[in-house]
């Protein structure tokens, strides 16, 4: 059954009656004016509102249109792996019910797939995309969960999209255990494909209902970093295999630079006598020219290039990015200890490792590009 359409449009819902007939409505307009045979499968996990009924009868009255009501296992991820099952197509494309991922754009995704693309992704970062009405907080935390994945697949500018889509031969077969909201991730970490494109989009805060996130969405989102790197070590294959030799010497060189830091942060204090806080900010700046020098010459050496200029501004670059990494570990300290009340300690961990996967994503795709 599974070339009956041309594609498979999935819908995740919970609790979207005030999106999902207006959704629906877009979508199908926009297949039927681009000429694309698609059906519209909506995936509920048991709404407790009236999605389920809206859907029903949308779906009785036209015969491209399913309803798949979950009962168990709720989850975003797990109703979009259901809907690849259930799909009765060879290319999938996910999108949201609440219209911040424009349904105008499938036909591009749908194109860019039989052009050839195993994966097309909608890109808020890249040239093109943005976000609209997000406060600062959800900023932050989106920029600094984004740095995970980024680090995961340093050619991808949004690897946490919620709106992309994918060839059936790329998720058929593959091990996909999702928790949480990121699929987008375990499709990328685990299913097999080679080729993607990114397409720009801007996206919009729902005027209708609330977002579901919650604040252990943020957990299971680093397990499930954790869940890829496992498997892409594990089986020697994989986004994070390809990297891992670059990864662990960052690391390494990370922490000779708390070495370096802690060592002239003592000598300056104890044996030059200079106040603490001045030995401070001096030990801090030559732990980071000492961490440069080292992933210059070391982790990433195929990049170098010996001009002057050149050096200056791969140096540039790197305390910018060192600079934002101590903003974003500052910042996600203080939001989960001050205002989601984890203790500060684990705080500052999930800080240092978010900042850690900053940094060497922004390095990795600013400072040493083609390293
Ligand atoms: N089946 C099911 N089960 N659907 C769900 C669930 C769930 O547990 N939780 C949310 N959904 C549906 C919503 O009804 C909506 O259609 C879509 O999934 C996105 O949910 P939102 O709650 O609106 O997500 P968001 O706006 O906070 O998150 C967006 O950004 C993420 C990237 O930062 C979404 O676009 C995500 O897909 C995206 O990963
Ligand atoms: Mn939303």
């Amino acid at each position: 059954m599974a070339d009956t359409y041309d594609l498979t449009v999935i819908i995740p819902t919970f609790n979207e009656e005030e999106n999902i007939a207006v959704i629906i409505e877009a979508v199908n307009s926009v297949l039927s004016t681009s000429g694309i045979h698609g059906e519209v499968l909506v995936v509920d996990d048991s709404s407790k509102d009236r999605t389920i009924g809206i859907v029903q009868e949308i779906a009785g009255n036209s015969d491209n249109v399913r309803l798949i009501v979950r009962r168990e296992d709720h989850g975003l991820s797990q109703s979009v792996v259901e809907g690849f099952r259930a799909a009765r197509s060879d290319v999938f494309q996910v999108i949201d019910a609440d219209f911040s991922h424009p349904p105008e754009l499938i036909p591009r995704f749908y194109e860019a797939i039989r052009g050839g693309a195993d994966i097309a992704i909608g890109s808020r970062y890249m040239k093109g995309g943005d976000i609209e009405e997000w406060p600062l907080a959800r900023r932050i935390i989106s920029l600094g969960a984004t740095a995970f994945g980024r680090m995961l697949f340093p050619e991808i500018t949004d690897p946490v999209s919620g709106f992309f889509a994918v060839r059936r031969e790329v998720v058929s077969g593959a091990p996909l255990a999702p928790r949480g909201y990121k699929i987008l991730m375990e499709v990328l970490g685990k299913g097999r494909w080679r080729s993607f494109v990114e397409i720009p989009f801007v996206f919009k805060d729902r005027e209708e209902g609330k977002s579901k996130l919650r604040p252990d969405t943020m957990v299971d989102y680093l397990r499930q970093c954790a869940d890829i790197t496992r498997f892409s070590v594990t089986r020697r294959a994989g986004p994070v295999w390809a990297e891992w030799e670059k990864i662990v010497r960052f690391g390494l060189v990370g922490l000779s630079g708390i070495l370096v830091n802690m060592g002239l942060l003592y000598a300056l204090t104890e044996v030059a006598g200079l106040y603490y806080l001045v030995s401070a900010a001096i030990a801090i700046e030559l732990s980071i020219v000492s961490n440069f020098v080292w992933n210059d010459i070391w982790t990433f050496k195929a990049a170098r290039d010996l001009r002057l200029v050149r050096n200056l501004q791969r140096f540039g670059s790197f305390q910018a990015v060192s600079m934002g990494g101590l903003v974003i570990n500052m910042g996600i300290l203080y939001l989960l200890a001050d205002v989601a009340g984890v203790y500060y300690l684990i705080a500052n961990l999930a800080g240092i490792l978010i900042a850690f996967a900053w940094n060497y994503a922004a390095n990795r795709h600013y400072t040493w590009r083609g390293a």
